[in-house]
């Protein structure tokens, strides 16, 4: 990968194998935007833009007519010159102004890469791995200076930033501080977002651009379950397999706000950030403010490709600590089997069935601290209950690993119930309103992270619990949305700034946590993926893909999610029928299925199977084991489309090539049975692949062009999964 600035053209050119970006300085001080996209050699300006004299245009520079922020492809807008679209900044200083003009400064070139400071990121773990160059902008008039970030890896992927640094005498409140803007040439583009709700995660929405906005956010404190901080733009012929496509995500787990505006002659306008909405950040003299990164990705591969891309990213360079390249242990969660009604005793013969079943860790969810045997107390009170564990925590944990499974338990740290000691004692540490009542959502409410001492409350006590070493998984929960803002420790002017100040408090308690216990898997969960972002995966490397385990669910569920996510991040448990969530009932050999495409995990009460079901769930978890390292670290292609199919298809290729699991799932059957042809992917054409269970053997190039067809089967919801070994 290259960066270089073209005196001629005044042009940055970011460049690999891969992908080109250019920007260009016009006039001596603007930033343009020029082409993002397939790699050029390099910038001639046969693409140039032409400026008209156009009516209704402002001329920043009197002495031409013809040139207008408004029709510029800006790189970084602000507004009050002139550029009527959405833009990337808007600030505010004592004197009631809110215009500002920023001015191209200078740049720099460095090998590696500048993060934000505490925030999660994209890292290299070499310098060798990513350049960066950082372009300097001046508002001389207010003293501020603007630091663009971009940074371009060997792969197709870029990341941007932005930071600001008050260097003047005054305190400047920030509304809107963007973390990307992207003025594309073109408005012929389809756009994919990510929506949905609770147990309904992640829909796949795709749409043709007509000349207005689209918009994504979310309000609600954390990326929510109803959104994704995410944006794909891409051509109407774009598939699966083919086509150019680029990817904008952001690594924040708060309130963001995304947008594709049109602009009126013909281009569209990209950007990313937190959500303005409420959002107010006094930067005080000689401070700076960082905002969180974006990541880019460019494919000709289609959404296929873009997705393969996330995929590795995020498994190699979000990702963090030794479960990084570790597998994921087969665990078996007490939820859906057991609720609130969980004891030693319990926990105990769960810790039998799960072994004689192969399981590796066995996991204690809600329902074990002090009084909690329903959902409106206790939460905040991290001390065991002792009615249910007379003999405490640790004893239990200990008594479980001397079985031969690991022990782990669920928190909802950021939570306080009104009935606990802790809300008795601090009432003032939860987030509200100093003139109202609090709202509750779940009978709880939410702790102001904001507060240094909260935080270290939160961290006394889960260290307290973990430091014996007997506990090596915590599933960390969040239940609820912010509302009533309003913190009792911020001062009046700075209450605009709590919900980033509660993100900012939350990563940096999971820092500290996972820093100091390296050893503990941490899977992160909002009832479900309601905060299944990047900003999570970089401290915890999976999450509970939803709280909806219906397998016919799950298929859209973990089909949205592969969009950005990488398998290997997807917790997919196998639960019980009738299924809780939906009521349907699907065969355990389908449930399996749908769930070994993630991080396989059982959540159901092993005790009430039959001896049949047992000894199916063994041998399931024994196929799990060897095809685990294909599932969570291979390739993943997704071959049929649950959205608009009546199935879903995927296939898994190892990293050496070595083992291909291809998976299919019929939805409804039907009489006039349409036989399906999946066409596996990712395989070598020249190669010969054996079935290990029929011994069967074909050729790559057969199982990738003619495909396989799946026979009739006169049953809803029937499943197949195939492995084959290559020869
Ligand atoms: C919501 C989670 O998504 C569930 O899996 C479970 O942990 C409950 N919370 C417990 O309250």
């Amino acid at each position: 990968m290259n960066i270089v600035y073209d005196e001629e053209y005044k042009s940055f050119h970011l460049y690999n194998e891969k992908i080109s970006y250019v920007m260009k300085i016009e006039k001596n001080c603007y930033l343009s935007h020029c082409y993002f996209g397939k790699r050029i050699r390099r910038w001639n300006e046969a693409a140039k833009m032409y400026y008209y004299d156009r009516g209704f245009c402002a001329n920043p520079d009197e002495t031409d007519r013809t040139f207008s922020l408004d029709t510029m492809p800006g790189e970084y807008p602000d507004f009050g010159q002139g550029d009527f679209r959405s833009p990337a900044m808007e600030l505010e200083f004592q004197d009631g102004d809110r215009n500002t003009r920023f001015h191209y400064a200078g740049y720099q070139i460095s090998a590696g890469k500048l993060s934000p400071e505490k925030l999660p990121h994209v890292y290299v773990e070499s310098d060798k791995e990513a350049m960066t160059l950082e372009i300097w902008m001046k508002d001389e008039v207010r003293g501020l200076r603007l630091s663009l970030y971009y940074t371009i890896y060997e792969d197709a992927v870029l990341t941007r930033f932005v930071s600001i640094k008050n260097e003047s005498e005054d305190i400047v409140k920030i509304h809107r501080l963007l973390s990307m803007s992207l003025d594309l040439g073109e408005q012929d583009y389809d756009i994919l977002t990510l929506g949905g709700a609770h147990t309904e995660e992640k829909n796949v929405y795709r749409r043709h651009l007509l000349g207005d906005s689209i918009v994504v956010e979310s309000s609600r404190g954390t990326s929510s379950p109803q959104a994704t901080p995410f944006l794909g733009i891409m051509r109407k012929e774009t598939t699966e397999e083919q086509g150019e496509v680029f990817g904008a995500n952001l690594i924040y787990s708060g309130n963001f706000w995304g947008c594709v505006q049109c602009g009126q002659y013909g281009t569209t306008r990209v950007q990313l950030g937190i959500n303005p909405f409420q959002f107010c950040w006094n930067l005080k003299p000689g401070e700076q403010f960082d905002t969180p990164e974006t990541v880019l990705v460019y494919s000709t591969e289609g959404l296929g490709g873009m997705s393969a891309i996330f995929h590795r990213l995020y498994r190699k360079r979000v990702c963090r600590g030794k479960f990084r390249e570790k597998e994921r242990p087969v665990l078996l969660n007490s939820w859906e089997g057991m609720y609130f009604a969980i004891s030693e005793e319990k926990m105990l013969e769960l810790a039998d069935t799960a072994v004689e079943a192969g399981i590796e860790l066995l996991v204690m969810d809600d329902g074990w601290f002090r009084g909690r045997n329903s959902d409106t107390t206790s939460l905040g009170d991290w001390i065991e209950d002792q009615e249910k564990f007379p003999e405490g925590l640790q004893k239990l944990a200990e008594k479980v690993r001397e079985k031969g499974v690991e022990f782990g338990i669920w928190f909802e740290p950021e939570m306080v119930s009104p009935e606990s000691e802790l809300y008795k004692k601090h009432p003032d540490w939860v987030i509200r309103s100093k003139r109202y009542r609090p709202i509750r959502s779940r009978n709880q409410l939410v702790l102001d992270l904001a507060n240094p001492e909260v935080r270290e409350y939160l961290i006394e006590a889960l260290s307290k619990i973990l430091k014996n070493g007997n506990i090596t998984y915590v599933k960390w929960d969040m239940n609820r949305h912010l509302t009533d803002l309003g913190s009792a420790f911020l001062n009046r002017e700075n209450q605009g700034e709590l919900s980033h100040r509660y993100v900012l408090g939350l990563y940096s308690i999971l820092e500290y946590l996972t820093e100091m216990f390296p050893d503990v898997l941490f899977e992160s969960c909002s009832s479900g993926g309601g905060r299944f972002d990047a900003g999570m995966l970089y401290y915890m490397p999976q999450t509970w893909t939803s709280d909806n385990t219906d397998a016919v669910c799950r298929l859209k569920i973990q089909h949205g999610t592969s969009m950005l996510f990488p398998t290997v991040s997807m917790g997919a448990h196998v639960s019980a029928v009738p299924n809780h969530q939906v009521g349907r009932t699907t065969s355990l050999e389908t449930r399996y299925i749908v769930a070994a495409a993630g991080n396989l995990g059982y959540e159901l009460d092993l005790q009430k199977l039959s001896q049949d079901e047992m000894e199916l769930i063994k041998k399931q978890i024994a196929q799990y084991k060897r095809i685990r390292r294909t599932v969570q670290f291979g390739a993943y292609y997704r071959l049929a489309d649950p959205f608009s199919e009546n199935q879903s298809a995927w296939n898994f290729v190892s990293e050496d090539g070595k083992q291909i699991v291809f998976s299919h799932v019929q939805i409804l059957a039907r009489s006039a049975y349409r036989i399906p042809t999946l066409r596996l992917r990712g395989l070598d054409p020249k190669a010969e692949y054996k079935n290990v269970e029929t011994g069967e053997v074909f050729g790559g190039d057969e199982l990738m062009y003619a495909g396989i067809t799946i026979p009739r089967v006169r049953q809803d919801f029937s499943a197949t999964m195939i492995i084959f070994e290559k020869m």
